[in-house]
């Protein structure tokens, strides 16, 4: 696959991190336009009181208006595990395209077993706007960006370039961070680390914009890199290591690591777009599957 890469142009970045969940999202604006882009946002949620609120989704809203911008796409770069998207609240105040990766449907369908749903619950990326294949390209503004598939972490990750900038989701982290996660259902060491070949197979000077951020060993915390950093520094792929190497470390790393907290809430309402499920009656409600994940 050959990606239409063009890092001459520059867009503007809006970088905010969300304390509770530790991630990134990004306001990505067209240098030439007012037009814009959001990835990854957060709904917030106090899970044990099962309460949903919009703080961190109303500040992005307000960025927006403020700036006099229009909303063009609202992109997901995968299914998190860790957070709840905001995305079809965005919508709603601003307009603008819901975009996942297509493989989405495969992670429909692992977690509509998981979550024993019924038929109601579509399989087909439909509560999506926008499916990506890899290489598709969308504008915002004049400002082209395409998608580029990095399966691994999840079988639906999609890496977004926009210029001479990267979003790389779940694989890669800032260089002494390492890497995503390669264990929920679906997911695979070996493709991961192919996957991160790819990312790191763009341009060196190419910036990289971090979706989690966890701040090692007491360092501030940080989102953005290059390409070239990674390449050198990187603890758990840099310096040429091999694919044998990653996933023996990789696998025995994951199993150390326990389930994110919000995995439950955040599986069942990402599947859907970010959409809360209701029961029978139409009631916003989640469910607790025991001993699945
Ligand atoms: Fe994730």
């Amino acid at each position: 696959m050959s990606y239409p890469i063009n890092k001459s142009v520059k867009p503007d970045l809006s970088a905010h991190f969300d304390e509770a969940t530790n991630t990134i999202t990004y306001i990505v604006k067209d240098p030439d336009s007012n037009h814009c882009a959001i990835i990854d946002s957060v709904m917030d949620i106090d899970y044990a009181a099962g309460r949903i609120t919009y703080d961190a989704a109303d500040k992005l809203i307000e960025e927006i208006k403020d700036r006099g911008l229009i909303l063009d796409w609202i992109i997901e770069t995968h299914v998190h595990a860790d957070h709840l998207s905001a995305a079809p609240y965005i919508q709603g105040k601003l307009g603008g395209k819901i975009g996942v990766g297509e493989k989405i449907m495969v992670v429909q369908e692992t977690f509509g077993k998981v979550f024993n749903e019924g038929t109601e619950f579509q399989r087909d990326g439909s509560q999506f706007d926008a499916l990506f294949k890899d290489g598709d390209t969308y504008l915002i503004g004049t400002m082209q960006a395409f998608a580029m598939y990095t399966p691994g972490h999840t079988p639906a990750c999609m890496v977004h370039v926009i210029g001479d900038a990267a979003f790389v989701g779940d694989t890669l982290f800032m260089p002494d961070g390492g890497s995503a996660r390669a264990d929920f259902l679906g997911g695979d060491a070996g493709e991961l680390y192919e996957s991160i070949m790819k990312v790191l197979s763009l341009p060196d000077e190419m910036r990289l914009l971090m979706c989690h951020d966890y701040g090692p060993n007491g360092r501030a915390i940080q989102w953005e890199t290059t390409v070239a950093e990674q390449k050198a520094n990187n603890i758990h792929v840099g310096h040429g290591k091999t694919r044998e190497e990653f996933i023996k470390f990789r696998t025995a790393r994951d199993a150390q690591l326990s389930m994110p907290k919000l995995i439950i809430p955040s599986l069942q309402v990402n599947m859907r777009g970010g959409e809360v499920p209701t029961d029978k009656d139409g009631n916003p409600m989640l469910k607790t599957p025991i001993n699945r994940l």
